[in-house]
């Protein structure tokens, strides 16, 4: 076999390559961090392994978030709800649908329903449901419309900037703390969201931290 290049030639073609896939890698990682996450999150709406439906629950039952999600108001975290607590009715209404079936053998066998998670900020931020839903901040205003919807999607960024907006802003989305989970709630006629915004943060001493440190610790 006639050598086709030197050896020290042999040498710098191999780093040439390995710098292109390392320099390739380096830049698909990049777009995938620091991408705009408006384009890769919003609509996410994986499908679940119960077609549980918000839309009717809440939306024709009339059901409350805190009927489910039990320590949104208490707790940094808005829990997705045990089995049992579907069993409330669902051993006696629609008792044996095919659509339950899983329902009720997590439910007798103890096994927690493998929900697939929506929504997540990353570790390095603090974040906390309480501070918001008890100072006038709906769900709605980060979640959209939960109340309409047949399987959750992921309605806001959740990006950085979305937050520090209404942290700059909060009157655009205050309303008095008793229609927090009213999803549909809607300032009385003849008064603007933020007449009634500039009220309820006066009124509830509301400051939304925009310094680093109260987001990232
Ligand atoms: C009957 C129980 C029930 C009620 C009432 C309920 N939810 Fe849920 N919620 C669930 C279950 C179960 C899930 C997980 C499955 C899914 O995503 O549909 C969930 C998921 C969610 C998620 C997505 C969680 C994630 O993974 O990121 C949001 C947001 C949410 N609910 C908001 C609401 C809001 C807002 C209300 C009130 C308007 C509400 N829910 C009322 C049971 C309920
Ligand atoms: C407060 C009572 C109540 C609770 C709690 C409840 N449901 Fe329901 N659910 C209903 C009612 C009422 C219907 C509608 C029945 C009908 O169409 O006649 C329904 C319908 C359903 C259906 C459609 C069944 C079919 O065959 O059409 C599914 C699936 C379902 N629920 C899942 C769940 C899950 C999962 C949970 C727990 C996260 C849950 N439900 C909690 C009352 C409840
Ligand atoms: C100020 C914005 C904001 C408000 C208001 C808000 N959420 Fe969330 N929600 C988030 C964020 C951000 C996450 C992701 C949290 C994480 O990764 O720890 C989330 C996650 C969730 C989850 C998934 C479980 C969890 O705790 O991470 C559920 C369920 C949920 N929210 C329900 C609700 C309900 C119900 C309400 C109203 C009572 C509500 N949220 C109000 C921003 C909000
Ligand atoms: C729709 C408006 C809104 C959005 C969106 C929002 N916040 Fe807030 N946030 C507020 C308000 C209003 C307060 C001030 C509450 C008060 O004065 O007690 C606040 C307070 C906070 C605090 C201070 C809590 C404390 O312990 O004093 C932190 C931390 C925080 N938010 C983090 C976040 C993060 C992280 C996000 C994005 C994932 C976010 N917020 C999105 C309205 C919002
Ligand atoms: C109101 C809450 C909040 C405040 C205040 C805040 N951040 Fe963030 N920051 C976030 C959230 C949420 C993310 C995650 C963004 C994502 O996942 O898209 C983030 C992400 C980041 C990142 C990762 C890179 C990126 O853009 O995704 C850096 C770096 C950062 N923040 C620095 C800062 C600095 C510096 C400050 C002060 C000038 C600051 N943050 C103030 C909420 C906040």
């Amino acid at each position: 076999m006639p050598q086709v290049f030197t050896p020290s030639a042999d040498v710098w073609l191999g780093r040439i390559f390995l710098s292109l896939v390392l320099g390739g890698a380096l830049l698909v990682t990049c777009v995938y961090y620091y991408g705009p996450p408006e384009y890769t999150r919003v609509g996410y709406a994986p499908s679940q392994p119960v077609a549980f439906s918000h839309a009717q629950h809440v939306g024709q039952l009339g059901m409350s978030c805190l009927y489910c999600h039990t320590n949104v108001e208490q707790s940094p975290h808005a829990n997705v709800p045990t089995s049992q607590t579907c069993m409330n009715c669902h051993t006696a209404i629609k008792a044996t649908s095919p659509l339950l079936t899983l329902v009720r053998e997590s439910y007798s066998n103890g096994n927690p329903l493998a929900w697939e998670r929506i929504h997540q900020v990353p570790d390095y931020v603090q974040f906390n449901h309480s501070v918001h839903v008890n100072r006038g901040v709906s769900c709605v205003s980060c979640h959209g419309k939960v109340n309409e919807m047949t399987v959750v999607r992921h309605d806001k960024p959740l990006s950085m900037g979305w937050c520090l907006d209404c942290h700059r802003h909060p009157e655009q989305n205050l309303r008095p703390n008793e229609h927090v989970y009213q999803l549909d709630w809607k300032p009385l006629l003849g008064q603007t969201q933020s007449e009634v915004g500039k009220q309820i943060q006066q009124q509830y001493g509301i400051k939304a931290p925009v310094e680093c440190s109260a987001c990232h610790r």
